[in-house]
């Protein structure tokens, strides 16, 4: 995995002092490799044009490479056809597309929307508001002490449920919520399962066909790709029975006067112009991520998440949220006693370590948490042991600054 660190042009600097990059924020969002910067630029540089409009040859050269990297998506994700994968803005989009275009359509009051705190406020908010607006319920699956769904009560899953929202990976905890079971459980009650798969995909593609996911959302700029470009998958048939949340140009069918008609999926939930750079550019990123392999990636980052609980466990005061690493994704969440959260986080910048503070868009859980905030590592794979100990030093530097000692 060291030479890979190689391929991402922003850790060829030195820092003042001397300090590397020590970057631990790749949750937030990844840092890009050159192919992803390159292929950006080269479209641009050489054949640069709008999507889906012109038969010039710079349009066609760019719809083929649209449709290069749409199938590079479908095969990344195990997704049939596709025609069942849009380019959205990112997961957000993709999230609020699904929840309105189809929870808007689908759900009726006293129907239940099943989910857990675990959720990043992209796969609650857009949930809450539908309920709001249909009259449906949201029910919580309760987590075990260490964060993981807790699906022991019977009654979670009955006639009532017809969405049920999770996470692939929480971006707090790492929790990876058990997909094979959520989608037997979800399909037995009739309902539809959909993931967030933002923090999840990086860390291991899934398969949408083989687990039974209903629909999926992700991001590009997490996934070692550009920002402003994410993917939404659905099933055909729930495509075809869903409502888009935008309107304009290039995703209708007839517009006539007093009433328009859509086009079919995908180009009914594309419209206007794509992020055509990034979306073009997110192929290089998944090729990346397949010719690295699913199980080292899994390795490198569990060995790298399994240092940082040992180093941390090691520093007083120092508190690890959610499941031991071996259950978990490639994010390690503290609090240190006696620390505000982003204090932890300004000084450790001074040693060129970065990290993410606060409530990391997940206000629910930190409250389960009972913390207002937490501090966190999370991995890629550019990281090294170095950069563990590196941040493990910076931590007993905090304690030496704020007097902990
Ligand atoms: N969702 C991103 C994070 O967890 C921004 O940091």
């Amino acid at each position: 995995m060291l030479s890979i660190r190689n391929q991402f042009p922003i850790f060829n600097q030195i820092l003042s002092k001397g300090q590397p990059v020590t970057f631990l924020d790749t949750a937030a969002s990844a840092q890009k490799p050159r192919s992803v910067i390159e292929r950006e630029a080269e479209v641009a540089e050489r054949f640069y044009a709008n999507a889906y409009r012109g038969v010039y040859r710079f349009g066609a050269l760019v719809d083929e490479e649209l449709e290069a990297s749409r199938e590079a998506v479908r095969q990344f994700i195990g997704a049939a056809s596709t025609e069942e994968i849009a380019f959205t803005a990112g997961a957000t989009m993709s999230l609020n597309m699904i929840a309105h275009g189809w929870g808007n359509r689908h759900l009726q009051p006293g129907d239940e929307i099943l989910l857990s705190v675990l959720e990043h406020h992209a796969n609650f908010v857009p949930w809450q508001q539908v309920a709001q607006r249909t009259g449906a319920m949201l029910r919580f699956i309760p987590l075990t002490a260490t964060g993981e769904l807790d699906l022991s009560d019977p009654t979670l899953f009955n006639e009532r449920t017809k969405v049920v929202t999770v996470t692939g990976m929480s971006n707090v905890l790492g929790t990876q919520p058990p997909l094979d079971e959520l989608s037997r459980k979800t399909h037995d009650v009739g309902a539809v399962l959909v993931v967030d798969a933002a923090q999840s995909l990086p860390h291991g593609p899934v398969d949408v066909s083989a687990t039974g996911i209903d629909f999926l959302a992700f991001s590009g700029h997490k996934v070692y790709g550009p920002t402003g470009v994410g993917a939404m998958y659905g099933r055909r048939e729930l495509l075809e029975a869903m409502e888009p949340l935008l309107f304009g140009g290039h995703m209708i069918d007839q517009v006539h006067l007093d009433h328009s008609t859509w086009a079919a999926p995908p180009a009914r939930f594309e419209a206007g112009t794509l992020p055509i750079l990034q979306a073009i550019a997110l192929r290089p990123a998944i090729e990346l991520v397949q010719s690295l392999g699913a199980m080292a990636i899994h390795e490198h980052e569990l060995a790298l998440t399994q240092a940082a609980h040992a180093a941390l466990a090691e520093i007083p005061g120092v508190t690890i949220y959610g499941p031991a690493p071996e259950q978990k994704g490639a994010i390690v969440s503290f609090t240190m006693q006696g620390a505000a959260a982003e204090d932890i986080a300004h000084l450790l910048d001074r040693k060129g370590v970065f990290v993410r503070h606060g409530h990391h868009c997940t206000m629910p859980l930190h409250n389960w948490l009972q913390v207002p905030a937490t501090v966190r590592a999370s991995f890629g794979v550019y990281n090294t042991l170095e950069d563990v100990e590196r941040l493990a030093d910076a931590l007993r530097y905090v304690r030496e600054r704020l007097k902990l000692d």
